[in-house]
């Protein structure tokens, strides 16, 4: 008896489950959509999405093709692993192509930030950040910043255990801190460092508004974030004092193009530490480790920045003809974000329904714009699972359409030059002063982030001391 109860238990549960699977197939299964499976109500495939990583997506598209649709996170989606039509996304956003991004992640960076704008709002926000980067100010006022921190920031690391993740998300924050606000390291910076770190979480959190959620705690530390701008803000004006900042760009009276109000310049604020943040601090800790693992690679990185030493006084700071002539460095850089995928696509939602690739897409589904397999193309890129920088020394690699890491379009990264002279002079100061081997046992995740769960540690000495 109790084994018959208990089959026609299993029964019913599995008689249950098939319904509910087939019930959400049903509910998306509007004629003209493309083929794929939805998962369960509400979750979806996000479970096999996030526990089986690109494998799942790979699956997929042996299944159905590089177009499929699917439930993730939260949303019907749409994914695209073909490269002509993620070109084509990318590229016409003003046919109602707009980005996608996670509702905790909008709420938290506010309603200015610049993935939350569109149209002309979207063109005058992204105007008023570029204004703030071009190469003329990386010449001239952010690359003598970002030297003077580096130079401090990579101090005294000879003989210690370091744990490079840690020390580079430290440093992507609080260099570009020190370009916004000219800040040095002070009770303010760190103070605005715990509360970032904080934001950082609640925007990767389901938007659950209770007590004690990552969602609630970063919305607190975005509105601890306002407060400590607004307080810069008011102490400036009240000064009178010019600044040679960002920050003291955008308040510019009358020499500036772009007249912001507070709250999108605190937007603007929000939006440059974000954006970098993550993708400068981990293509350098990646680059760490490739370079740890690939000594040849580390040797010729090394002989091109030991040349450009040799060349100065040992207090002298690298300036922006050092930065061009670092080749290697950047084809290092390139490979790193390529092989590691640092980011794995972009989100994109449709504003109305929409015919895509001989499809009909509803208003308001998802598209995730997945960019990770074209890193991987032997056509584009011989050995593709080989860390090999020289590759890039070909400059039409860089130029070649389907080079999306750096996203593409109406959205192109803004930060790619900054970025590079950043990761660059940050790689300056490591290599010429240091050699490492990691402690061991560290373990690395790829997907959906690539990161180091218990950190990634480094024994560290000075390349003086053989
Ligand atoms: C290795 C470093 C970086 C990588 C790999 C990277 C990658 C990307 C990608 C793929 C996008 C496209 C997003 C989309 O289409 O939705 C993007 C956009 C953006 N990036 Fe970067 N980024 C990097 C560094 C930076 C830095 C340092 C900044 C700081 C200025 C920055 C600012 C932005 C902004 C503001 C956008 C949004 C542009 C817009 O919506 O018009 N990025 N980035």
């Amino acid at each position: 008896m109790a084994l018959f109860i208990a089959i026609f238990g299993l029964v019913l549960v599995f008689c249950f489950c098939s319904a509910l699977l087939r019930w959400n197939e049903v509910r998306y299964s509007k004629k003209g959509l493309p083929p794929g499976t939805m998962g369960w109500p509400l979750f979806g495939e996000t479970t096999e999405f996030l526990k089986q990583g690109p494998n799942f997506l790979k699956t997929q598209r042996a299944r159905y093709g590089s177009f499929f649709k699917s439930h993730i996170l939260g949303c019907p989606t749409i994914v695209s692993m073909d490269p002509e039509l993620n070109r084509y996304i990318l590229m016409n956003e003003s046919k109602g192509l707009v980005p996608g991004y996670p509702k905790s992640m909008l709420d938290i960076l506010g309603k200015c930030n610049i993935a939350a704008v569109h149209g002309s709002t979207h063109k005058y926000m992204r105007g008023a950040l570029l204004s703030l980067i071009s190469p003329t100010l990386i010449k001239d006022q952010l690359l003598p910043k970002i030297d003077d921190f580096m130079r401090s920031h990579l101090s005294n690391w000879e003989n210690k255990v370091i744990n490079i993740q840690h020390k580079t998300k430290e440093m992507a924050f609080l260099s570009t801190l020190k370009q916004i606000a000219g800040m040095e390291s002070s009770s303010i910076s760190n103070s605005f460092m715990t509360e970032f770190f904080k934001l950082v979480l609640g925007t990767l959190s389901l938007p659950i508004d209770l007590p004690a959620t990552n969602y609630r705690r970063g919305f607190q530390a975005r509105k601890n974030i306002v407060n400590i701008v607004s307080k810069i803000l008011e102490e400036r004006r009240a000064s009178n004092e010019s600044y040679k900042d960002m920050l003291g760009s955008l308040m510019g009276k009358n020499d500036c193009k772009y007249k912001l109000s507070d709250e999108e310049i605190i937007d603007l604020v929000i939006t440059l530490i974000y954006s970098g943040y993550e993708t400068v601090s981990t293509t350098s800790m990646m680059a760490v480790k490739y370079l740890h693992d690939h000594p040849k690679a580390l040797e010729e990185l090394r002989k091109e920045h030991s040349a450009i030493r040799e060349s100065k006084n040992p207090n002298d700071p690298i300036d922006y003809n050092d930065l061009k002539s670092m080749k290697f460095t950047r084809a290092v850089i390139f490979e790193t974000s390529r092989l590691a995928t640092i980011v794995n696509g972009v989100l994109r939602k449709t504003t109305q329904d929409m015919e895509l690739n001989g499809y009909l897409i509803p208003k308001g589904w998802r598209i995730y714009v997945y960019t990770r397999e074209i890193n991987y193309d032997p056509f584009l890129y011989p050995n593709p699972l080989i860390f090999n920088p020289w590759r890039w020394l070909d400059k039409s690699l860089e130029s070649q359409n389907y080079f999306l890491i750096f996203g593409g379009g109406t959205r192109l990264c803004p930060g790619k030059e900054l970025a590079i002279a950043e990761i660059s002079t940050f790689l300056h100061y490591f290599v010429t002063r240091y050699r490492w081997e990691e402690v061991g046992g560290d373990k690395l995740m790829k997907f959906p982030r690539v990161q180091a769960p218990n950190g990634l540690h480094i024994r560290v000495s000075s390349l003086n001391n053989n």
